[in-house]
Formats: structure tokens, sequence, C-alpha cells
């Protein structure tokens, strides 16, 4: 499938549509933002990691009875999805503190969750992203109480079989962030998940394995997203 014209360029990612009107290409660029954009940078080959991350992550997931957009990786920066309609929320799935969660509250970063932690944010860049619950979900028409029902059965899901596939590769896997997306009238899991949207410790050492290298400066970036990549196709091939 031939990709055509660039429809969106987010911060990581490029899309563009196809002969096709129900798929895309998305291509993984090596640009990295955080704190809402205020850092900027670029990790080597990042795009060409997450692609890899993301499309292993997505295909198991597959699966394991999950519904995506996800259909085939075909570049080393290139994967071919659904066209979906985002649904504009982000889902936070979190089972040990860290990062916002950690300073809103207080909390020691690391500390275990009694139940895991779903937060939702509206996806929107120049308001940075603020956290809502359902009712303004609802509310502001983003989705429906069923809706949101169904996009956490599937996150709690997705918690489940990565929680697991990560241990078994000896990372834990702290917190991530879905998107979801709406295909003929279906919830699709959408976006990506990778080192970029998840955070990853060494279950040993402790040691961080994701985007928190370059938000926090610690140096060592892209090695992480590489052992990432390497622990779950050795975790896939065994
Ligand atoms: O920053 P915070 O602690 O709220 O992030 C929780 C998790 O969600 C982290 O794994 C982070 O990488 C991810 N996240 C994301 N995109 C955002 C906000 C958070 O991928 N816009």
């Amino acid at each position: 499938m031939e990709k055509k014209e660039m429809m969106y360029e987010g911060k990581a990612k490029k899309v563009y549509s196809t002969e096709d009107k129900d798929y895309v290409v998305i291509y993984y660029k090596d640009d990295a933002t955080a704190f809402n954009g205020e850092k900027k940078g670029q990790i080597e080959d990042k795009g060409v990691l997450n692609n890899n991350i993301t499309s292993m992550l997505f295909e198991l997931l597959e699966k394991k009875g999950v519904k995506t957009h996800f259909v085939k990786k075909i570049s080393d920066r290139e994967q071919i999805c659904r066209k979906v309609d985002i649904i504009p929320l982000e889902v936070i799935v979190r089972n040990y503190a860290a990062g916002s969660m950690a300073k809103r509250l207080g909390l020691k970063e690391g500390m275990e969750l009694k139940t895991t932690v779903l937060e939702l944010s509206y996806k929107d860049d120049s308001l940075g992203d603020p956290m809502i619950n359902d009712y303004h979900a609802v509310g502001i028409g983003a989705a429906t109480f069923e809706e949101l029902n169904e996009i956490y059965s599937v996150a709690k899901k997705v918690n489940d079989i990565l929680s697991e596939f990560f241990l078994k590769s000896g990372i834990r896997l702290i917190d991530f962030k879905l998107e979801f997306g709406k295909f003929n009238g279906e919830i699709l899991l959408a976006d990506e998940i990778s080192p970029d949207t998840c955070r990853f410790w060494d279950a040993e050492t402790g040691e961080k394995l994701d985007k928190d290298r370059f938000r926090r400066d610690l140096g060592n970036v892209k090695e992480a997203y590489v052992e990432i990549l390497k622990r779950i196709e050795d975790e896939i091939r065994a």
C-alpha cells in the first residue's frame, strides 16, 4: 500500500493517507519532546526502535484478543494501520506511583499501588492535556459512559497482558498511556506503546529504561530503548 499525502504531523509521528480510505501509513520520527513540548530533542533511531517495539507489542495484544488499529509493519519506520477517529482522551494506567502522580500526591516513586489506577486526560496540547474525570469526558462529548467502561476494560486487559509479558523479561511496568479510536463504530486501541509512552524499570536494579532518561537528562537514552527492544525480542523468541 503506497503512502500519499501527509494528513497530520504529531510530536513523534506523521500520518499519511493511502489509496484506501480505511488505512493510513504511520511514520515514526526521531523527535523527542517532554513537558508538553517545552523540552525538545532527538533520540537517534528512536523512530526505528519505537516502530519495532510498538509493532511487536500490538501483535502480541492482537494475539491475546485486544482489537487494535495495527495492521502491519512495512518498513523500518512505517506501519499500516486502520484509519480511526481518535477519541480525544489519554488513558493512563498506573501500577506503581511515579511521575506526575507521585509529584501531585507526594508519593515516593516506585510505591506499589493498592489497586491499578486509571486516569483520564483531555487530549489537547494547547491546554497541556488536563486531567479530567469520567463526567468531564462524557460532559464534553469525548465519549459516552458505555464507551468509557469498554475503554477501561480494554486498558486493564492490556495492563494484565503487558505487565506479565514484561515481568518475564525482567522489567516492571510502572505506568503507561493508551489512546483509542473509532473504526466503523468499533473502539480500537490506537497510537503507540513504547518507551515514549510507558515507564519501564529493570526489575532487579530499578534502572529506568524509558523516556524519563530523556526527560530527566539521565543519559544513555537510546541504549535504554535498544535494551527494551532486545528484551521484547528475546521474550517473544523464548
Ligand atoms: O507524566 P505522567 O506521570 O502523568 O505519565 C504517566 C505515563 O503516561 C508515563 O508512562 C508517560 O510516559 C505516559 N504519558 C504519555 N503521554 C502523555 C502523558 C503521559 O505517554 N501525554
